[in-house]
């Protein structure tokens, strides 16, 4: 440790206005002591500079505690509030949309994008509240031009009390530092020329740039809210979008008639599925709809309505025609009975129906068994078909089913056999 100071000359011309002194000091803790003895002498504009921080160094300087958490958390809370915001404005007011019944705004599904957007805002506060809180970025300042004060990455522990600090008097203040333990002093002046104050032309145009470049997205979202276009998207990262393969209905070079689509070769049967019986899958005899039932199932055995039949029929019935046509097959299932929940008119048939004295009505009840048949299969205006979910035997279960609902939907005494009579109410 050394106890002589050397004051030297200034290596650069001094020409510019005096910014202030620049003392260096050997030990971190030579350091923070002298912070203490200029903040005790009064100094406020004053700040020191060492390559890694120093313990102590705050309260020496008398540098409050740093406001940036509370900044940090202002930021946090606006982040979540904004994030419910967002999902309240889009789910529960700019777009309502019913999902499953939920709610369209509830708390607990808000919860995640709260969250990050807490998290998210939290960091920028605490990104850009620390650059704006130590005034960065700064590309200038006066000590760059002391040629010691590059040594405050490595080895260096300065201390510079600014000439604008209204305690500065060149004696006085250069004393300070020297009693304060100062193993160099040396003043520091601003450069006389004025540009190189100013910011370099470069981070101007890269900052510019780089503000355009981030506003495209916004200008594209704009356009495309404002514009119709029936041209296809640009595909900028096509995915598995496009692949080199034949996709039914287009064009294909490989065939003569340049067709993609191959039709069933002709005079040919795939194995199994001849369907040549037309009661069983058409539900046709002689060209008209046919009033019985199939002979035989699709495996050859033979056709038999029976109580089994009607217990299959029952349980396909359940599954695919009741959300439409309800239990009792009267045409109010759960589907008509959410539309008109929700005011709407959307009547599926009712099964059971008997027809009137002059004939009217009871469509399903007079329809014969083929022509039923034939609308499980292939749909009836509103109602899809239902061929290629349920088999063809089946589909005449379901046909003996709604047999059987007619019947007991329209039953009268006259239906229960004699000896039970007396049970019936
Ligand atoms: C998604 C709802 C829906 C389901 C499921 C549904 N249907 Fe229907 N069905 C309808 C509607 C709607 C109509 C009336 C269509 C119209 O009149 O335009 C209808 C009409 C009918 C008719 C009368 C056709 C005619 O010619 O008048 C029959 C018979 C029928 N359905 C039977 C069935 C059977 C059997 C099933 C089960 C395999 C079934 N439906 C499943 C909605 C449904």
């Amino acid at each position: 440790m050394s106890t002589e100071t050397h004051i030297e000359e200034p290596a650069l011309p001094a020409q510019g206005e005096l910014y202030g002194y620049l003392a260096e000091y050997d030990t971190p803790g030579e350091l923070v002591e002298a912070a203490r003895k200029v903040r005790d002498a009064g100094y406020t504009d004053f700040d020191c500079y060492s390559p890694f921080p120093v313990h102590g160094i705050d309260p020496a300087m008398g540098i409050k505690r740093t406001i940036l958490p509370l900044v940090i958390f202002g930021g946090g809370f606006s982040g979540a509030l904004g994030g419910l915001l967002l999902q309240w404005y889009c789910n529960a007011h700019a777009w309502t949309w019913n999902i499953s019944g939920k709610p369209t705004w509830s708390i607990p599904a808000n919860i995640p994008i709260a969250y990050e957007c807490a998290i998210l805002l939290s960091v920028f506060t605490t990104f850009f509240g620390m650059w704006a809180f130590n005034k960065l970025p700064q590309v200038w300042h006066p000590l760059f031009r002391l040629d010691r004060f590059t040594r405050v990455t490595d080895d260096g522990f300065f201390l510079g009390i600014e000439a604008r600090d209204r305690r500065f008097d060149a004696d006085k203040t250069k004393t300070l530092l020297q009693e304060a333990g100062a193993i160099a002093l040396e003043p520091c002046y601003y450069d006389p020329d004025p540009k190189t104050r100013m910011m370099p032309k470069w981070i101007t145009a890269f900052i510019v740039a780089s503000t355009a470049f981030a506003l495209i997205p916004f200008a594209i979202a704009a356009k495309a809210r404002n514009s119709h276009s029936a041209e296809p998207h640009w595909h900028i990262f096509p995915d598995m979008d496009f692949q080199p393969k034949a996709k039914s209905d287009t064009a294909n070079d490989l065939f003569p008639d340049g067709r993609t689509n191959r039709g069933e070769i002709a005079g040919t049967v795939a194995r199994g599925w001849l369907e040549n019986d037309d009661v069983l899958y058409h539900g046709l005899e002689n060209g008209q709809w046919t009033t019985g039932f199939p002979k035989t199932h699709r495996d050859g055995t033979p056709f038999v309505v029976d109580a089994k039949l009607l217990a299959r029929g029952q349980s396909r019935f359940n599954i695919y025609c009741t959300p439409c046509h309800g239990y009792d097959g009267r045409g109010q299932g759960m589907i008509p009975e959410r539309v008109k929940a929700l005011g709407g008119v959307w009547q599926a048939r009712n099964l059971v129906e008997a027809p009137q004295a002059d004939g009217k009505g009871g469509v399903v009840i007079q329809m014969p068994n083929g022509q039923l048949f034939n609308t499980i299969s292939n749909g009836y205006n509103t109602m899809q078909g239902y061929a290629a979910q349920i088999p063809a035997d089946d589909r005449w279960a379901i046909v003996s089913y709604v047999r059987a609902l007619e019947r007991a939907q329209n039953a009268s005494t006259d239906d229960v056999p004699a000896d039970q009579k007396g049970a019936v109410q």
